[in-house]
């Protein structure tokens, strides 16, 4: 689980409806799934609903009918299995002992379930989280520390932790590593939780665990310890921001605080997916030889997904010598395009649920082309349908106009061509190696394009008054300058087009003239010097220049984006970065709805 929410309460009063109002101040996060475990008497009871908190708010009259004073909750946005009453959060252990929440991923969670079913554990859900209390009930020695750092220690990959036990009628356990994790601290009682939105209204002193760090809780003693097991006194801040600012972790909008998520949305796409030098595909059913047999790609989707297929077929086409075409799903569903079975279909949604996307999608299927989807939300209809899905793990994405959900299928694209090529042997081991170091990189060059994104404002603001402009590129420059241009028109409302820098000449050069503003991107450094051709034309016209560039692809302008170096077939997830704050701040300083453009749907479920 990535964008979970967690809570956990212990102290003199009745913990179920603390829990359900915290759970439901972490609703902006986005979840398909919620639950609560609460201990009395020495039994663990739990409230989970594959809906909405409300649901459980109403089963439960706001929580007063569940007694007990010490509970966990969650809200759970599905990755490991669909998002079903079984796999929500809490997940118990057998003997009922334990209960436990968890943000995160454990990665080698099936090494651990099928050791744990071998010495006869039950399994009730599809999720990672579910091995955590059979392991908490496998090693109880009666001693709950003990047992709770040797678990820990058993967990490869990400977790935040809220444990409790029916032996500790007065404690919660909190465990933290690469998934944040805070305590709110109050004189009668203490809590657990994911993010402070849930923690503010009663408290605002909060100590934040780091990672390997372990917290035994109770009403009135907290203990902590670090990861060499040894007790530490934490600090305790006070906390001065409301609960709006909370959900938007300090950023006016969603769309700003998405764009600052790509590094870590781009890490989890990532995670665990390059093995050895190699890409890997867990329980992929597309198998070498099935790929060796196709003899065409092709890409569906609709708006900013289809452009995330646009930079797919360059690299696609480019890795594995095998023709692509991309096509715009509401085209594709009503024409009559040759696919059969020795076509791969790869359709790409974020929300999984657009409408013509899924007609796209059954179209292909029933021409027997096998289906791959490349999406983010787990369980939706367009990964149930799909015989092979490559989650993105971007976590939900709030802003209607995607940023961390276009990167995300980048990356997903990126890992599937280099699968591709190296079951087909259409790439060397070294530049293999290298493409995929270079993948690697992409967490940390994407944060380091966010921080020289520093003169964005400044271009932002010369473009506010301009009816119209123009974005021009060639190749992956060309691709990226359609999601740059849909970026600025759908939050900014200013006319704009994409072209391909060499078809200008071909019509559209008639429309330059003194002052209009062209962006031209050229990062794509084989190409830079026809770039640099098709900007002298248009600056022969009178056109203003923005250029966006890398230091190997200097061209000349007015003005300059500039952006970190990497291998060239990765430029457009640095490249577009810009664009998306280009196009946040052209809004911004137009005083428009950034995060709910006018007449635009975040998930268009209908044609
Ligand atoms: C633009 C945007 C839309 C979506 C399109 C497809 O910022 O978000 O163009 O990309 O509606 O949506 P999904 O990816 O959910 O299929």
């Amino acid at each position: 689980m990535i964008m979970c929410g967690i809570v956990g309460f212990t102290g003199n009063k009745k913990s179920a409806p603390i829990l359900l109002e915290g759970l439901s101040k972490l609703e902006y996060r986005g979840y398909d799934s919620a639950g609560i475990a609460v201990l009395n008497d020495g039994t663990i009871k739990t409230q989970k609903t594959a809906g909405r908190i409300k649901s459980l708010m109403d089963n439960t009259n706001g929580g007063e009918t569940i007694n007990g004073s010490v509970g966990i909750g969650h809200t759970r946005w599905a990755t490991h299995g669909a998002p079903t009453t079984e796999n929500a959060h809490p997940h118990l252990s057998g003997n009922k002992k334990f209960a436990v929440v968890h943000n995160g991923i454990i990665e080698n969670y099936s090494l651990l379930k099928e050791n744990l079913i071998n010495d006869g554990f039950e399994f009730l859900s599809e999720t990672d989280t579910e091995v955590i209390p059979h392991l908490l009930e496998k090693y109880y020695d009666g001693d709950i520390k003990t047992t709770v750092i040797r678990v820990t220690n058993m967990l490869k990959g990400s977790y935040a932790l809220g444990i409790i036990c029916a032996d500790y009628p007065h404690m919660i356990i909190a465990a933290k590593k690469f998934s944040p994790l805070i305590i709110g601290v109050s004189s009668d009682c203490n809590i657990i939780a994911s993010d402070a939105t849930a923690i503010v209204n009663t408290t605002k002193d909060i100590i934040y665990l780091e990672d390997g760090e372990i917290a035994f809780i109770q009403p009135d003693n907290i203990e902590i310890i670090d990861e060499n097991q040894k007790k530490i006194q934490k600090e305790i801040t006070t906390i001065s921001w409301n609960v709006a600012a909370a959900e938007k972790d300090g950023f006016e909008h969603f769309m700003m605080k998405e764009i600052f998520e790509q590094p870590k949305s781009v890490a989890n796409a990532l995670n665990g997916r390059i093995k050895n030098k190699k890409v890997v595909f867990e329980n992929f059913k597309l198998s070498k030889e099935e790929l060796q047999r196709i003899n065409m790609i092709k890409i569906v989707a609709c708006g900013s997904a289809y452009h995330a297929g646009m930079v797919g077929k360059y690299i696609l086409e480019d890795m594995t010598r095998i023709p692509c075409e991309v096509d715009l799903a509401s085209e594709f569903r009503y024409r009559n395009p040759i696919v059969n079975d020795k076509t791969l279909t790869i359709v790409i949604s974020q929300s999984g649920e657009t409408a013509d996307t899924l007609a796209a999608l059954k179209k292909a299927k029933s021409s027997g082309s096998h289906i791959l989807a490349i999406v983010n939300v787990v369980g939706s209809s367009i990964a149930k349908l799909s015989d092979d899905v490559i989650y993105t793990y971007a976590g939900p994405e709030i802003a209607v106009a995607t940023t961390k959900g276009y990167s995300t299928q980048l990356a997903a694209l990126y890992l599937f061509s280099a699968w591709c090529a190296q079951n087909l042997g259409t790439i060397s081991a070294n530049d293999l190696e290298y493409f995929l170091n270079s993948v690697k990189s992409l967490p940390q060059k994407i944060k380091e394009t966010i921080d020289c994104c520093g003169n964005i404002k400044k271009i932002s603001k010369i473009c506010i008054d301009s009816s119209s402009l123009f974005f021009m590129g060639r190749n992956l420059d060309y691709a990226v300058a359609l999601e740059a241009s849909l970026k600025l028109k759908e939050i900014s409302y200013i006319h704009s087009e994409a072209y391909a820098a060499g078809e200008l000449k071909h019509g559209t050069i008639s429309l330059i003239e003194k002052g209009k503003i062209v962006i031209a991107l050229s990062c794509y450094s084989d190409l830079s010097e026809k770039m640099s051709g098709n900007i002298k034309e248009v600056v022969a016209r009178g056109a203003n220049i923005i250029s966006c560039t890398n230091e190997k692809s200097p061209v000349i302008s007015n003005q300059y984006i500039t952006i970190p170096d990497i291998d060239s077939r990765l430029i457009a997830s640095l490249e577009i970065i810009p664009f998306q704050l280009f196009a946040y701040y052209v809004a911004y300083y137009k005083g428009l709805d950034i995060d709910k453009p006018r007449n635009l749907a975040k998930s268009v479920t209908v044609e």
